[in-house]
This record gives structure tokens, C-alpha cells and sequence, in this order.
């Protein structure tokens, strides 16, 4: 029997809901949209928190009603939801207060259940979502061994978090270690624009390093040593700092700066397979969409016999299909009204941690 869930998510700048439908195992879009700030974004230098938040009252019930009627143009008949999943946390309190008391005002009205999803666990989830391979017909999508199995080593690199987890099973996981102070993301960000760049700094640095030279400018690669699985990237900003003058070459060393942040990844999170055992490693998040970092990882994997698993680069940065496929492998809550925004909600301090 076919199940449909709506995902709303808005923890972050982005308003975002999607419908999906899981049927024989398989896990399919049948509508995705995001409305984002990006422009205000840029004129800022990033998001300021109010100003997301007051974007979010205005775009969520369009955006969730664009979905609705995107979903039953897919599917060519009135769409019958099973439940509403929401990004509970973490986030910023103000967005996270828009998608879960809209979600639980729908839930109640529709009568449906609704479930809270960590949005951190939500990212890793877009690996369960039926990949559309170019070349390949509808129907034969999501061939054999597709999607993640366990156990499985979880990378994500997000613009707010940089965590390598331990997946078990659903809902059963270890935290290995995190980023102690700058995310992943937050590194391409602050470098882009040390140099100037707009926000987000990550895709405008990935796009320079294609014409830059790698080797030009010799950055630190911060903890890749250390025996934990831990990361720092506040120093590598520092060191960025450090050789921009009027005559830097913005090439190399956007160049540069990717290397050392994919360099650092790539060496924590082969050491954590090979530690652990696992033949599954799974990447998520906003920086999971970088080139450099998927074909290293790719490269490195396939020496090892190792399967990687990347969503599609608009399934890594922030959506509603992600929640909405975590909903298909989480409870619902008991209590629709007892449903809070929580702008801490980790991944080391869950209820299913094991
Ligand atoms: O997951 P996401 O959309 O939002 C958070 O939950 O944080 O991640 C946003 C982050 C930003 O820091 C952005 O610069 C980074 O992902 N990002 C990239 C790329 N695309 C997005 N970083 C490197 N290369 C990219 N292609
Ligand atoms: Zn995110």
C-alpha cells in the first residue's frame, strides 16, 4: 500500500514543504519546493533571523499550497495524505516556530498524525529518496543496493554542522565526533567573503577553485591528525585571513581553501570507516553538493570497496522531501499539541541515541 507524507521545513532561511509517496520500498518526489531569501541573503552577507522568520509567515502556506497542487498534478488525482512531518530543530527559534505550528494547526484540522523530525537525522535522508538516474526510465529507478543499508557511516556537512555518525539501523545511531567550532559550510562562507564573494560562500568558491591551481596557496588542515573524529575550521579561516592582500589570486586560492577543507573530510571519514567496519558511507548536507568532495570521497570509496551514497545536489541544501522521507522511518508523536520547536535539538543528545 502506497503511503503519502507532507514534509515542511523551515529551520533555517529556506521555506521549504514537499510531498512524497513511498510504495514497494521505493521512496518518490511527487512534488518539492523551496522558497528562499537568496537575494536578501546576498545584499547581507547572510540571513539575519528576523527578517527569515517574517519571509516564512508570508511563504508558507503558498509554498505549502503550491505543493498540494504540484503533487496532484504528479499524481493526477486529489492527494491523500497519511501524516505531516516537521523539522523540530535544530534551528532558528523564530523559522522553527513557522513550520511546526503550521504543521500541527494542518495536523489537527486534517486529523492527521503528525511527526517531529531532527533535522540533522532529516539530511541523511535524502539518500532514501529514489534517485532519477539521467538515461534511465521511471520505472527502473532505484536499482539494487541504492539506497543506504546498515550499518552505515554518515557524513554531514552542512552550513551549521559538520558530524560523522554511526547509522545502526533507523532511529539507531552513535555520534562519533563534530566540529568543535566552524562548520564545514560556515568555513566556505566566512573564506568567501574574506575574498569578497557573496553568500553562500560555498558554491561561489567551488566555482572559482575549478580554474585555480590547489597547490598555490599552503593552508593548514586543521585536526586531520587527531585520533578523534573531531573537526576545528576556525583556524583555517584564520590562515585565510592571513594571505589575502590586494595581489591574491582569488583562483587558487579558492582552490586552496577546497582542498583543505575536502582534505580534512575525506581523511576523518575514511579513518572512521575503516574503524568501524562499514561498507556504507552516506554524505549529506549543503557542502555534500561540492564536486571536490564527492568525486575525492568516490575515488577513495571505490580503492576501499566502499559504497557511497550522495543525493542529488537540490537534496542536499535545505528541503521539505528530506523531512518528509525521514517521516516514513520515525513515529509520529502521541500528542499533536505537545509538539515544540526546539532550536537545540542535537545529535548527540536525542531520546533514540543509542
Ligand atoms: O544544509 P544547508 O543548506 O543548510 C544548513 O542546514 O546549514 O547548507 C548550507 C551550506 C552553506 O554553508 C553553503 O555555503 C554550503 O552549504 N554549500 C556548499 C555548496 N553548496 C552549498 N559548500 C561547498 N560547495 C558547494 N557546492
Ligand atoms: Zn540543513
Amino acid at each position: 500500500m502506497a503511503k503519502v507524507i507532507l514534509g515542511i521545513e523551515t529551520s533555517c532561511d529556506e521555506t521549504a514543504a514537499a510531498i512524497l509517496q513511498q510504495k514497494d520500498n521505493r521512496i518518490t518526489i511527487l512534488s518539492n519546493v523551496v522558497a528562499s531569501s537568496a537575494s536578501l541573503q546576498a545584499k547581507y552577507g547572510g540571513i539575519i533571523p528576523e527578517q527569515a522568520a517574517r519571509g516564512q509567515i508570508r511563504s508558507i502556506i503558498p509554498v505549502i499550497e503550491e505543493t498540494l497542487r504540484e503533487a496532484m498534478l504528479a499524481q493526477g488525482s486529489p492527494i491523500g495524505l497519511d501524516a505531516i512531518a516537521v523539522t523540530q530543530g535544530p534551528g532558528l527559534i523564530g523559522s522553527l516556530l513557522v513550520g511546526v505550528e503550521t504543521a500541527k494547526t494542518l495536523a489537527l484540522v486534517w486529523k492527521k498524525p503528525l511527526i517531529p523530525v531532527n533535522h540533522l537525522i532529516g539530511h541523511f535522508y535524502a539518500n532514501w529518496i529514489t534517485k532519477h538516474l539521467p538515461g534511465v526510465p521511471q520505472a527502473q529507478h532505484h536499482l539494487e543496493g541504492e539506497v543506504p543499508s546498515f550499518p552505515c557511516l554518515g557524513l554531514l556537512v552542512s552550513g551549521g554542522h559538520t558530524d560523522l555518525v554511526l547509522f545502526k539501523n533507523h532511529g539507531k545511531y552513535t555520534y562519533l565526533g563534530g566540529t568543535r567550532d566552524d562548520a564545514a559550510g560556515e568555513c566556505f562562507d566566512k573564506c568567501a567573503r574574506l575574498l569578497g564573494l557573496s553568500y553562500p560562500g560555498g558554491p561561489e568558491i567551488s566555482k572559482l577553485a575549478e580554474k585555480g591551481d590547489a597547490n598555490s596557496y599552503p593552508l593548514p588542515r586543521p585536526m586531520m591528525d587527531s585520533k578523534d573524529f573531531d573537526f576545528s575550521f576556525s583556524g583555517l579561516k584564520t590562515a585565510v585571513s592571513n594571505v589575502i592582500t590586494d595581489k591574491v589570486n582569488k583562483f587558487d586560492l579558492s582552490a586552496s581553501i577546497e582542498a583543505a577543507i575536502v582534505d580534512v573530510l575525506v581523511d576523518k571519514t575514511i579513518r572512521a570507516a575503516r574503524k568501524h567496519n562499514v561498507e556504507q558511507i552516506m554524505i549529506a548536507g549543503g557542502v555534500a553538493a561540492n564536486k571536490s568532495l564527492v568525486n575525492r570521497l568516490q575515488v577513495t570509496v571505490d580503492n576501499l570497496g566502499i559504497k557511497l551514497h550522495v543525493p542529488p545536489p537540490n537534496l542536499c541544501t535545505d528541503n521539505g522531501a528530506m523531512i518528509a522521507a525521514a517521516g516514513f522511518f520515525s513515529k509520529p508523536s502521541q500528542s499533536t499539541f505537545k509538539v515544540e520547536a526546539d532550536p537545540n535539538l542535537s545529535l548527540s543528545q536525542p531520546l533514540d541515541v543509542e
